[in-house]
């Protein structure tokens, strides 16, 4: 699985705060109530020399070792007891200085033995959504929010779409590293490519990989700034090796970046260090196929032809649509 190592750094180092924090807060409470209850405090004392003592035992061994060990535990639990019900009678929850874990399982370690538990999972694809680029676009732009309906009026423009959106729907469920699959989605203005890239990118880092999104402007100012120096650093949005390592790299908008050889060398270089990774590339465009082919290298144009899969996006803008029925007509 492809959680990005920044990712997991950054998890990881959350959970060891939020244990230790689990920790001290705990002890805070102990500290708090011996203070107000001193008879606690003689407890506690009592219970922990018994608990040096059965250690002292064990180490020690001899005769009567597990005697006076199954002694020592008699007396541990009688004064536990009593400590519990002298907290109850002062109005205490019984367990008022255990540590309180977010995670009960896993004691917030985020791990069952060797095992990752659940909660460090979903800790790390939030993290994920973050690191993603997405932002709010991930709440609103998913496969189930995604409607055919839009594209009704023409019974051919209804089966392409409707093959768009499986095909980019089975993509996402079925993505996996060990298989580069790379999709060009082609078409209009408001016809749903961003919409899905999203929902793919959501569903793909729900199954634990590293996505990110960019538009391709957002992507070459990122390599601009690194060019010029200025002040680039990397826990802006992860280093530019993420653009050559993630899992999946969606290039949002190609087409609307001012086209230089700069940029467009970018792309190349994009595009082809991925292929050669073999890792996973959706890139999405107004421009027509043909239009894409000269205005870019015809290196670029024959890789994306010769190794993407096309889908071209059909119908009348769904954004207009959307405004045309919130008007009333
Ligand atoms: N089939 C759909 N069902 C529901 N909402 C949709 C559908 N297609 C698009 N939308 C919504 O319409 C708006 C425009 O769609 P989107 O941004 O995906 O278009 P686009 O093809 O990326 O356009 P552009 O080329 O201008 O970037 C978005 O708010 C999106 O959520
Ligand atoms: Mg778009
Ligand atoms: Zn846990």
């Amino acid at each position: 699985m492809g959680y990005s190592s920044e990712n997991v750094r950054r998890v990881k180092e959350i959970f060891q705060n939020k244990y230790l924090a689990a920790q001290n807060d705990a002890q805070a409470r102990k500290y708090e109530l011996w203070a107000k209850l001193p008879e606690i405090r003689e407890l506690d004392m009592a219970i922990s020399a018994l608990g040096l003592e059965a250690v002292r035992t064990t180490v020690g061994g001899g005769e009567n070792a597990r005697q006076r060990i199954m002694e020592l535990k008699k007396q541990s639990i009688e004064l536990q007891e009593a400590r519990k019900n002298l907290l109850l009678s002062k109005g205490y929850p019984a367990d008022y200085t255990a540590v309180h874990y977010e995670c009960e399982k896993c004691g917030d370690t985020g791990y069952l033995e060797t095992k990752m538990c659940d909660c460090m999972k979903r800790a790390l694809i939030l993290a994920g959504y973050e690191s993603s680029g997405l932002g709010k676009l991930m709440q609103t732009q998913t496969f189930d929010s995604f409607s055919l309906d839009f594209y009704r009026a023409k019974s051919e423009i209804y089966e392409k779409m409707k093959h768009n959106f499986e095909f980019i729907k089975r993509f996402a469920e079925e993505f996996s590293t060990g298989k580069c699959v790379n999709l060009a989605l082609f078409g209009g203005t408001g016809l749903g490519k961003t919409h899905l890239s999203t929902a793919a990118a959501k569903t793909v880092i729900d199954r634990g990989y590293d996505v990110l999104y960019v538009t391709a402007v957002s992507m070459i100012a990122d390599f601009e700034k690194e060019r010029f120096g200025s002040g680039y650093s990397d826990t802006d949005a992860g280093s530019l090796g993420r653009y050559y390592d993630c899992d999946l790299l969606i290039i949002d908008d190609i087409g609307t970046e001012v086209t230089n050889q700069f940029t467009v060398s970018v792309l190349y270089n994009v595009i082809n260090v991925r292929l050669a990774k073999q890792k996973s590339t959706v890139i999405s465009t107004n421009l027509a196929p043909a239009e894409l082919r000269s205005r870019y290298w015809d290196r670029i144009a024959s890789r994306i032809f010769g190794e993407y899969t096309p889908l071209l996006f059909e119908g009348t803008d769904i954004r207009m649509q959307k405004l045309r029925m919130k008007n009333g007509n």
